[in-house]
């Protein structure tokens, strides 16, 4: 029997407890979120987090620009929102336009508004071990995840498959925090399965369709983090979830997994930011 690991269920219940906290502020929290471009996805990601804000009481901004904008653009109003004091998280949607430095866009956000917690200095401190200001949202939510269902990380071999700044890499280091062994595999790892099935914990986040059951150990625990339309507009995930089910002790849904716990986490950063702001002051 397989125990699916609900996100939806955890961020209803994360929300609800930040929204009563908040209820009690009189001045909000202010989350930005600037949007470069027409990707289709980042612009219901984008949506949903304002959504989300907006219903438990956390002000929020999306500040929309055309495709064609200048890095110089960009940096301006990151440097006007660094120095306005009604602001205190900002997100900058990825991926950008292919002509605007991400690398520069990232060092230019203040750390302590860093809402995505993917600035050099926040990044720094998180792979030294240290407290960053935020954690990145994707990698938390799911140590929320399974840390919800009690499962135990430590001396177990994780094997997470996707490298990306956002989820994989930093992933390396909450893992190694909770003493689990790591393994990263990607799109050049030779002999995918024989990793795979070696993993007490697989965590996927690839976008593609990849994760059978004859690749898995019995009773491993599945985190699906992959999520994309498949050819006939079905929202879906890395993992064979109707097959892999049948194997896995655990196994996070796509969609109402992962993804829910994204947004939880950004929310809670936004008020923990918020809070650090106040405890300056
Ligand atoms: N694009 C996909 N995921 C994320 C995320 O967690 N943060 C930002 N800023 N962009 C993303």
């Amino acid at each position: 029997m397989t125990t699916i690991l609900d996100g939806k269920k955890l961020r209803d219940k994360i929300l609800a407890e930040l929204k009563s906290k908040l209820d009690k502020l009189e001045k909000k929290p202010t989350l930005v979120v600037i949007l470069v471009g027409n990707n289709p996805a980042s612009r219901i990601y984008v949506e949903n987090k304002k959504k989300t804000a907006d219903k438990i009481g956390i002000n929020s901004i999306i500040i929309k620009y055309p495709e064609k904008i200048t890095e110089k653009e960009l940096l301006d109003k990151i440097h006007e929102l660094n120095k306005d004091d009604n602001i205190n998280a900002i997100l900058v949607q990825l991926p950008l336009p292919k002509h605007i430095s991400k690398e520069n866009i990232m060092n230019t956000i203040d750390p302590r508004k860093d809402v995505d917690g993917f600035t050099p200095y926040n990044i720094g401190k998180l792979f030294s071990g240290e407290k960053p200001f935020c954690y990145p949202c994707t990698p938390k939510g799911i140590l929320l995840l399974l840390d919800e269902y009690n499962i135990e990380l430590e001396g177990k071999h994780a094997v997470i498959i996707g490298r990306s700044n956002i989820v994989g890499k930093p992933l390396i280091q909450f893992l190694l925090n909770r003493n689990a062994t790591v393994t990263i595999c990607h799109s050049h790892t030779k002999n995918l399965s024989d990793i795979t099935k070696t993993a007490d914990i697989l965590i996927s986040a690839v976008g593609e369709k990849i994760i059978e059951e004859n690749m898995l150990k019995p009773n491993c625990i599945v985190v699906d983090v992959g999520i994309f339309k498949d050819a006939t507009g079905k929202t879906r995930g890395d993992v064979d979830f109707e097959n892999v089910s049948k194997i896995a002790s655990y196994i996070s849904p796509v969609p109402g997994g992962v993804g829910p716990m994204t947004i939880a986490s950004l929310m809670l950063n936004t008020f923990e930011l918020f809070e650090l702001k106040n405890s300056n002051h």
